[in-house]
C-alpha cells in the first residue's frame, strides 16, 4: 500500500489511459445496471481517472474506494464522483448500497481476495454487476515478477481461471479478451 502513496504522483501522469472507444464500452456493460439507483463503486479506483470518465459517459454517480489517500488526492473535482478511503476487503458501506461494482487494475493488488469477494456482494445489490479489467499474467510476466519485488502480491488471475475462482465465491460471468494482454470479467451479483 506505501507502494501506492509514494508512486501516485508518477501513477497519475499515466492513469488516464483509456480511448474514448473502451470507456464507451465499458459504459455500454455497466449502464443497463445503473440507470437511476445506486450508482457505481469503482474499487481500486485510484486517482478517479476512469470514475470521472464513466460518471459522464454513463451518466452515473461513482464512489472510487481507495486505501491511499495520496492517490486519492488526484480524483478529479467532479460532481458525481466521491473519493472515499477503504479496502476492499472492509468497506465502510451499507448493505446493498451499489447498483454494480468495477475494479480496474486493482483486483491483483488486493490481499484477500474472496474477502473483497465477500464484500462486494454484500455493498452491491442482487441483481447487480461486478466488471474486473485485468492483465493475463502469461502475457506480462515481467510486469508480474517487477511488482513481487515491490513487495505487491501480483495475484493475476488467467481468464479462466478468475471465472472459476469468482463462479465459487458466488459471482458468475464470462470473461472477454480485450487484446493480447487484457481482458474482462463480467458477472452477475446474486
Ligand atoms: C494499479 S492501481 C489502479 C488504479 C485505477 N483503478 C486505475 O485503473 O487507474 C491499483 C490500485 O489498487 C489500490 N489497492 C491496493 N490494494 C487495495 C485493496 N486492498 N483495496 C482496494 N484498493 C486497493 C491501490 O491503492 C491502487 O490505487
Amino acid at each position: 500500500m506505501g507502494f501506492f502513496n509514494w508512486a501516485a504522483p508518477l501513477f497519475h501522469l499515466f492513469a488516464d489511459r483509456w480511448s474514448e472507444q473502451h470507456v464507451a464500452d465499458i459504459a455500454d456493460e455497466l449502464r443497463p445496471y445503473v440507470q437511476g439507483r445506486a450508482g457505481l463503486l469503482d474499487i481500486g479506483g485510484g486517482t478517479g481517472a476512469l470514475a470521472s470518465r464513466l460518471a459522464d459517459a454513463i451518466p452515473a454517480r461513482v464512489t472510487v474506494l481507495d486505501p491511499a489517500p495520496e492517490m486519492l488526492r488526484y480524483v478529479p473535482d467532479h460532481p458525481d464522483v466521491t473519493p472515499v478511503v477503504g479496502h476492499a476487503e472492509a468497506m465502510p458501506f451499507d448493505d446493498d448500497a451499489f447498483d454494480a461494482a468495477i475494479i480496474s487494475d486493482a483486483f491483483h493488488h488486493f490481499r484477500d481476495q474472496p474477502g473483497a469477494v465477500r464484500e462486494i456482494a454484500r455493498v452491491v445489490r442482487a441483481g447487480g454487476a461486478l466488471l474486473i479489467l485485468e492483465y493475463d499474467p502469461d502475457a506480462i510476466r515481467p510486469i508480474v515478477w517487477a511488482e513481487r519485488l515491490l513487495g505487491e502480491p501480483a495475484a493475476f488471475f488467467c481468464p479462466d481461471d478468475l471465472c472459476a475462482f469468482l463462479d465459487r465465491h458466488g459471482i458468475t460471468g464470462r470473461c472477454v479478451s480485450t487484446s493480447p494482454r487484457t481482458y474482462y470479467f463480467l458477472g452477475d451479483v446474486r
